[in-house]
């Protein structure tokens, strides 16, 4: 097999992947450079692929494992660690940022889409570097965060959770709001803005203001990356030093879908 191609983004971080067939089983040499891709550029791009879910499924545990995510509606039924993000079925477009499932005690490494269905236009997906996050901010708020945990629990509003979502997978998951990468070592700032709904010593009241102005200090243009996506994308995202969002902007009455994938990671620390 060839060495595929990567190519960094025209952007602050990310890469591009040219010349690799995810139906084709992948050397030990080209897996570990992928690998060490994603931990140098936190999101790679990989263009032009025509997969079924379980060839999807099959080619992203080259960077990992992937595990069972928290709503069971949108599990495909013969490939469940696929998942569909769709804005249908009460499902809207995640428009805040975040980083995927803190309300497990063990988050996703990695978060992995696939497009399989665009609007005409617009519908694009925001990253953003969380190492850069953590340095953007003030030092009186770098300092006072240092040793804050967060408490995490699905949202109480959002429709997609069943009751046996919330059974399963309902919260309570404590993470530090600094970590630590565990493959790169350097720390990064870590929550999600709605999953977090305690934090060590707050008023409940006090949460969100707070994580909103975080957010405001730690995402500014110079770490943030825009994926506008063409059918065929699968864009790898490092959850453990990356947020992500989409952009509502497009027509809602066309079908955007988008499969998703993520992978077993570690417990925060
Ligand atoms: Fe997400």
């Amino acid at each position: 097999m060839i060495q595929p191609i990567i190519n960094p983004l025209k952007a602050p971080f990310g890469a591009e992947v040219t010349g690799l067939d995810l139906n084709q089983a992948v050397t030990p040499d080209i897996a570990d450079t992928l690998n060490k891709a994603l931990l140098e550029h936190i999101v790679l791009v990989i263009r032009d692929q025509d997969l079924s879910a379980h060839a999807y499924c099959k080619g992203m545990s080259v960077f990992g494992e992937p595990m069972l995510q928290h709503r069971l509606a949108f599990r495909l039924p013969d490939c469940p660690e696929v998942s569909r993000i769709i804005n249908r079925e009460k499902m809207r477009p995640a428009a805040n940022w975040h980083t995927d499932h803190t309300n497990h005690e063990a988050p996703p490494k990695a978060t992995i889409l696939y497009a399989r269905k665009l609007p005409t236009k617009g519908g694009d997906t925001c990253f953003a570097d969380m190492y850069a996050g953590l340095e953007n901010l003030t030092p009186e708020s770098r300092s006072q965060i240092q040793t804050l945990y967060t408490t995490n629990h699905m949202e109480p509003d959002n429709p997609t959770y069943s009751a046996t979502d919330r059974d399963a997978h309902g919260g309570g998951a404590r993470h530090p709001m600094v970590r630590r990468h565990p493959e790169t070592g350097r720390k990064v700032l870590y929550f999600h803005v709605s999953k977090a709904s305690g934090i060590d010593g707050m008023p409940s009241e006090a949460v969100r203001p707070f994580l909103d102005d975080l957010l405001n200090q730690a995402i500014r243009p110079e770490n943030t990356l825009r994926h506008h996506w063409q059918l065929g994308d699968v864009v790898i995202c490092d959850n453990r030093c990356a947020m992500h969002c989409a952009d509502p902007d497009y027509d809602q009455a066309e079908e955007r879908l988008l499969w998703r994938v993520i992978l077993k990671g570690d417990r925060p620390v």
